[in-house]
């Protein structure tokens, strides 16, 4: 398992931003079984260690009778089981964030709180604008669509300065909500008038005393493995464990795919993974920080990204889904490659040499790491750590496209991603394309690289470097979309760059 290239690593060090909820722990669920503490219904509880399997979801429907938690798709493609988490910041702060307790292993929840629709008061902002506005008919749906909107109003009530939700901000709390039957405008309209509604002074004193225990648990039960080291460690003895960060990919193996873990290892909230760094060389971003931290990082130094990076599934799924998680499942439509592809990123791998008695490191280019189908160059003993991006790649212009059958939460069927320099001619000094959805991985394009290189974005051009990109790639046909569909978009996208000429 030792690579020759590792070479003794230093520890991620303290963050320097981790703008979402940091929770510093990195939990064993086999290591040293241990009760899951967490805030529930107005009191910290304690509930024995649960099997690794054991969902969110079934734990608030089956054990605590919730049956305002519903179950749909099982795969977070809905929202009908959304609950909202609160946990501690760094600086002591409450963060929200709403997410898929169907697909959420229970021991996520350790030394946080959780919220169901049920457990709002009927004077909740929420509940009364969504009342107001008539926004429910069946009502299957509606405790999902409450808990979505009640975690941004708790974030925006719990931040100073943002006193109104405008519309876009109100679908992106939605996108991971479906609706069969009422439409989305009421909702829409409620969300957006949510803030305006007298706050719940109960429930909020109710949510100070909550701010208190769970502060309280953090002095009281700091986390015995919150240390990197000691994580690396049991990875090591236990190969076979899942490590488990977002579960947005692993927990459909478990509701869709029946497997059972014998163990689970959990680095969600590891904090040295949690990291966000900048220096004159890389731009950091740790493998286990949320895809919204992560999106919206990257959306502020490249804008043109945007529209691309938030139509990654939806605003649950993005709260939870992480960049190691994207790599780690080398999915060949997995959004996030073919970016970190043209922007030159680094993938950095940390194991414990029991040997040697330290951590090793070593750092692969994202095309070096993925090797085919849902493979990857990762260690048995190996966690990836940091996505890296040199700071060289901020002054090359991005481009990147996704077509999908729906256009907000759906997966890709094609990907393209760009990133050029041009010289001072306007021709093309350096290009970096690659592609999702095109082979059996993401895949960089590098005979269409030749071809664009020292030419300009002009039709003619582009055209022929699209029959090349046409020739060049290998999609299948699968329920997404056909092979000769894929080919010909593919090609066709890269006809937009003549915006750009
Ligand atoms: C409804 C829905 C919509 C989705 N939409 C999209 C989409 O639009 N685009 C897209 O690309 N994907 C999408 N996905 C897939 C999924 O969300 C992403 O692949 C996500 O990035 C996975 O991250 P995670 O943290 O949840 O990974 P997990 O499920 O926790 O883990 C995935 C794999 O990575 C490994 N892993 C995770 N972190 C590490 C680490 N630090 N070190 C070593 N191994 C690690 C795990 O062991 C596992 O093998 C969607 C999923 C769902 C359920
Ligand atoms: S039941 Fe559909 S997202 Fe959880
Ligand atoms: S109210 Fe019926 S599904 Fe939304």
């Amino acid at each position: 398992m030792s690579d020759p290239a590792s070479t003794e690593a230093s520890m991620p060090g303290e963050p320097v931003r981790d703008p979402d909820h940091a929770q510093r722990t990195g939990r064993l669920m086999d290591a040293a079984p241990r009760h899951l503490r967490f805030w529930h219904r107005g009191q910290m509880h304690s509930v024995e260690p649960p099997a690794p399997h054991t969902t969110l979801l079934d734990f608030l429907r089956i054990e605590r009778g919730d049956v305002a938690v519903k179950e749909a798709c099982a795969q977070g493609d809905c929202g009908a089981c959304a609950v909202a988490a609160a946990c501690l910041s760094d600086d002591g702060q409450l963060r929200w964030m709403a997410i898929n307790a169907c697909i959420k292993p229970l021991a996520w929840i350790h030394g946080k709180a959780v919220f169901s629709a049920r457990d709002l008061p009927p004077a909740h902002p929420v509940i009364c604008a969504l009342l107001a506005r008539e926004s429910s008919q069946c009502g299957f749906c509606t405790p999902g669509f409450v808990m979505a909107l009640f975690a941004v109003y708790q974030e925006a009530r719990d931040r100073p300065g943002s006193p109104v939700f405008n519309r876009e901000q109100v679908l992106d709390a939605i996108s991971g909500n479906l609706c069969r039957c009422t439409g989305y405008l009421p909702i829409i309209e409620a969300g957006l008038e949510m803030l305006q509604r007298p706050p719940a002074l109960d429930f909020d004193q109710g949510l100070a005393a909550m701010r208190r225990a769970l502060l309280a648990h953090r002095v009281e039960h700091p986390d015995a493995h919150e240390d990197l080291r000691a994580v690396l460690q049991r990875r090591a003895e236990a190969p076979e464990a899942w490590v488990v960060a977002g579960a947005t990919d692993l927990g459909l193996r478990i509701t869709k795919g029946h497997e059972r873990p014998r163990s689970m290892i959990d680095i969600s909230g590891l904090g040295a993974l949690r990291t966000l760094q900048a220096d004159e060389a890389w731009l950091t971003l740790g493998a286990a920080l949320n895809l919204q931290t992560v999106f919206q990082c990257l959306a502020e130094r490249w804008p043109s990204l945007g529209e691309y990076l938030w139509r990654f599934a939806g605003r649950p799924i993005r709260n939870s889904a992480t960049l190691g998680g994207n790599l780690g499942t080398a999915s060949p439509i997995g959004d996030a490659l073919p970016v970190l592809m043209v922007l030159q990123a680094r993938v950095q791998l940390l194991r414990w040499d029991p040997d040697a008695q330290r951590v090793l490191g070593r750092s692969l280019a994202v095309e070096d790491f993925i090797l085919g189908y849902r493979q990857t160059a990762l260690a048995p003993d190996e966690l990836i750590a940091a996505v890296q991006i040199p700071t060289r790649s901020f002054n090359w212009q991005v481009a990147a496209w996704k077509v999908s059958k729906r256009f907000e939460d759906d997966i890709s069927a094609v990907s393209l991603a760009v990133a050029w320099r041009r010289d001072q001619d306007g021709r093309v000094a350096a290009i970096r394309l690659a592609a999702g959805g095109v082979a059996d991985r993401a895949l960089r394009l590098r005979s269409v690289e030749d071809l664009l290189l020292g030419r300009r974005f002009d039709p003619a051009e582009l055209r022929q470097a699209g029959e090349q990109l046409k020739a060049a790639i290998a999609p299948i046909s699968d329920a997404r979309a056909s092979a000769a569909y894929r080919r010909e978009v593919c090609g066709n996208l890269l006809l937009r760059l003549g915006a750009h000429a």
